[in-house]
């Protein structure tokens, strides 16, 4: 299954990328195949944003190859990507403030037919019909994510858990085949962990998702399959009970207890949290930024 020989999906091959002097990214190779749910798991600093980047094309891979349906991407724009049928959340949530719940979620369909979807901010739809079909299927979606009931409300207006569901929305407006999400849980109690597992159960089947998250419990319980990374290299692949059981794995992390304030010899950073802005202490030839344990509280946002 590490293999990613005979893949139909998202396949990451033998990728490599380095920051400066640092590998963020060593020797990785990976796939997500049609209908399936594949975490990828890893401490801070462990390469999990910067293979999610590299698959979407914001950073490109000093080596390997990364193709989707045997289609190679390269440099791809977000617009190649939804055309080829990939939609992603970011780990921020990222809605237009001035459209309202049930407009950012026709937007993400405007952007997803076209390079330039202002005209969709702008309200100069093709056709009055179309928008019509448009509002009705994005307000399926929102039913499905439970959050028709906010169609009217701006973004602002609302908390934040909610506003990630909405970003989930507009991702799946576009009808994906692969879904790249990257850090889903991040900033969500532990209630809103339990939908956000449920949503991407029903998802199961109907697409390809691939889920960048540190956090275990939910990878765990979702995914059919789990990849784990430290140090910028696959230390292991494989269901989540063979990875749980992998000693390596339960060494390196499962052994320890949780918490990053804790002192523990990997710690070399404390309570560092995983967000972008722990790349900025890296420089060329740099050493490691941030190295935590298994993160459980990262409520933020
Ligand atoms: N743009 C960047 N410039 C320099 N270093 C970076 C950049 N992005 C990530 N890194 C470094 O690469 C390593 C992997 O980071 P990242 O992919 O963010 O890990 P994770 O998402 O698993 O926490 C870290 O050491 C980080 O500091
Ligand atoms: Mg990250």
């Amino acid at each position: 299954m590490g293999d990613p020989g005979g893949h139909d999906g998202l396949v990451v091959k033998e990728v490599s990328v380095t920051f400066g002097g640092l590998a963020a990214l060593s020797d990785v190779s990976m796939a997500v195949d049609e209908g399936e749910v594949v975490g990828v798991i890893g401490p801070n600093g462990a390469g999990k944003t910067t293979l999610f980047n590299v698959i979407c094309g914001f950073v490109r891979p000093s080596e390997g190859t990364i193709s989707y349906k045997g289609k190679a991407l390269r440099r791809q724009s977000p617009h190649d990507l939804a055309r080829l049928g990939i939609a992603r959340t970011l780990q921020g949530v990222g809605l237009w403030r001035g459209l309202n719940i049930v407009e950012n979620v026709m937007a993400g369909a405007h952007s997803a037919q076209r390079a330039d979807f202002a005209s969709a901010l702008f309200g100069l739809w093709r056709s009055s019909r179309e928008e019509q079909r448009l509002r009705h299927r994005s307000l399926e979606v929102l039913e499905e994510l439970r959050i028709a009931q906010f169609a009217k409300w701006y973004p602002e207006a609302l908390p934040y858990a909610i506003q990630k569901r909405v970003a989930l929305a507009r991702a799946l407006i576009a009808e994906p085949t692969m879904l790249l999400l990257d850090e889903p849980a991040s900033g969500l109690s532990s209630a809103e962990m339990d939908e956000l597992k449920q949503l991407i159960g029903q998802l199961r089947g109907r697409m390809g998702v691939l889920l960048v998250e540190h956090h275990m419990d939910l990878v765990m319980s979702t995914c059919d399959r789990i990849v784990v990374l430290n140090f910028g290299r696959v230390i292991a692949t494989g269901s989540p009970a063979e990875v749980r059981a992998n000693p390596e794995v339960t060494t390196a992390y499962l052994g320890e207890e949780v918490s990053a304030a804790q002192d523990t010899p990997q710690a070399s950073s404390r309570g560092a949290s995983d967000d972008d802005a722990s790349h900025v202490a890296t420089g060329a030839g740099g050493t490691r930024g941030t190295r935590g344990t298994w993160g459980t509280d990262d409520a933020r946002g």
